[in-house]
């Protein structure tokens, strides 16, 4: 197992003052994570570069004090260093399965965190319960499924950022009936943390429309 204690200096620069507390995290990620099967025993190695850096570079792309829902959450990437990194975000863990819930809950404790809920529901459940600035997903859904179950959870003008890999430009090509069915009309991509990480974070940026429209053929809420 690799040692969590091994900090490249580009996290020094993104956590600066917070760098104890991704610490913490890395540990805990490293150790429960793993014996509980959260993520690879492989990942251990590399959980600076490819996760926890990887991640935190999103803090780029959110703006102050957003509200934000991480959708499929897992071990907490990205919404648990989005919240180490950004004590101002308020921020929503949507994950379904309990044993996940569960870590996740322990790590919100340990880490002393009081800017994160954890919630165990599928995001296509809890629509009607959110306005969310910002939505964020890492490897969760393809891109089209993706948006349909980010967009309910946004209000008017709010972002999906999804962190997408290689595939990202043909998943938002794949994406248009879906986006078109929802009037979107920014659906980009970026590259974030370029300079800090290698290879730069991939994400696909998503804009709700500013009037709220319903998907053409979805339910109408009843109020
Ligand atoms: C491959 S894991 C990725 C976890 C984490 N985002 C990461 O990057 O390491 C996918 C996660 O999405 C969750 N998930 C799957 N379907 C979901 C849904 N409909 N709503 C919310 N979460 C979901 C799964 O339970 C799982 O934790």
């Amino acid at each position: 197992m690799g040692d969590p204690k091994s900090v490249p200096e580009a996290a020094r620069q993104i956590f600066g003052d917070a760098l104890p507390v991704a610490e913490r995290y890395a540990e805990f990620l490293a150790d429960a994570g793993v014996v509980r099967g959260l993520i690879g025993p492989r990942e251990a190695d590399r959980l600076w570069e490819r996760h926890l850096i990887n991640c935190a570079v999103l803090a780029e792309a959110v703006p102050r004090d957003a509200a934000v829902i991480d959708i499929g959450s897992g071990a907490g990437l990205p919404g648990l260093v989005l919240a180490i990194v950004r004590p101002d975000l308020s921020i929503t863990l949507l994950e379904p399965l309990l044993r996940r819930t569960t870590f996740l809950t322990e790590a919100v404790e340990l880490l002393g965190l009081d800017n994160v809920e954890v919630r165990r529901a599928r995001a296509e459940e809890v629509a009607r319960d959110y306005q969310a600035d910002v939505v964020t997903a890492r490897a969760v859904a393809p891109l089209d499924r993706l948006i349909g179950w980010a967009l309910p959870l946004l209000r008017p003008g709010g972002e999906l950022l999804a962190l997408k890999g290689e595939r990202a430009a043909q998943e938002l090509t794949e994406a248009g009936p879906v986006l078109k069915r929802f009037g979107v009309r920014t659906a980009e991509l970026h590259r974030l943390g370029q300079g800090k990480v290698e290879p730069p974070t991939t994400i696909v940026r998503v804009v709700a429309e500013r009037v709220p429209r319903r998907a053409k053929g979805s339910r109408k809420r009843s109020s």
